[in-house]
């Protein structure tokens, strides 16, 4: 699994919960952070490059792009690449907003590149739900998550302007289209208000995750003497990784180790 940074972790957790058999290995990219203002075919890149370093040094059997940025920029591509499935979060977490409305005005938010990618409004639309969707770029919510800063009132302020249309729009569901922003939930719903339906893609993505491992026969049951050992590694300070990360996480990220791109 991997992400630019930390916001991925949201997507580990689900999967620790639901998969605790499993040795994940997540990769934080937070040495080349933020992806949402580069151009698609940069994080495509990198993209391409964490996915191989998966499959050929750890030998993955399956690979969960937790970044909807890099998946909006290369899930397509990987797919056709690779010899293990793949899977990403925006499909994931569409199915769960369109099961969430009931007025159907719904919401994504997600970085710029997402938004512009036109992936969601691609994923929404090949529902076939009758829905109204609003989309809203949020840059500079995944900087605020990567300083450890969730609650100040700088971001609440961001947050009171970024997420106008979307308090205008009325809606009942709020897809967090970026995986860093379940960290920034309590800020958010002050601002969209307690009606306002929060959806993260970690927990389907994590649903999705099993169906495919089962398909394929490969589950790894958790017994009570044996759970599955994660590793998590950092392209910038490892240091700095586990202890970010740690609170975030919980106790499962004790120590980061580097990847060998790192910074
Ligand atoms: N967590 C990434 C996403 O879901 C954030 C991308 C970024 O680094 O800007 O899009």
């Amino acid at each position: 699994m991997f992400d630019s940074g930390f916001g991925g972790l949201t997507v580990a957790r689900a999967f620790l919960d639901l998969l605790p058999g499993e040795d994940l290995v997540y990769v934080g990219d937070t040495g080349r952070y933020p992806y949402g203002p580069r151009p698609l075919e940069e994080v495509a890149g990198f993209a391409h490059e964490i996915a191989r370093f998966l499959v050929d040094e750890h030998d993955v059997k399956l690979l969960v792009v937790a970044c909807n940025t890099a998946a909006a920029a290369a899930l397509d591509e990987l797919r056709d690449e690779l010899d293990v499935p793949v899977m990403g979060v925006i499909e994931p977490g569409v199915r769960s907003l369109v099961r969430a409305t009931e007025t159907g005005r719904v919401s994504v938010i997600g970085t710029v590149g997402t938004v512009r990618s036109g992936a969601y409004q691609h994923a929404v639309a090949g529902t076939g739900a009758p829905v109204a969707l609003t989309i809203a770029a949020c840059p500079g919510f995944v900087e605020f998550v990567e300083r450890g800063e969730t609650e100040s009132d700088q971001v609440h302020v961001l947050a009171e302007r970024l997420l106008a249309p979307v308090v205008e729009a009325k809606v009942d569901a709020l897809l967090l289209g970026c995986t860093h922003y379940p960290y920034l939930a309590r800020t958010i719903t002050d601002v969209v208000g307690r009606d306002v339906v929060l959806v993260s893609s970690a927990d389907e993505t994590a649903f999705e995750a099993l169906d495919l491992l089962a398909i394929g026969d490969v589950v790894r049951p958790a017994s009570p003497g044996r759970r599955g050992a994660p590793t998590f590694l950092s392209s910038g300070d490892p240091t700095r990784f586990a202890e970010l990360g740690g609170q975030l996480l919980g106790p499962e990220l004790g120590h980061a180790g580097s990847v060998p791109w790192a910074r």
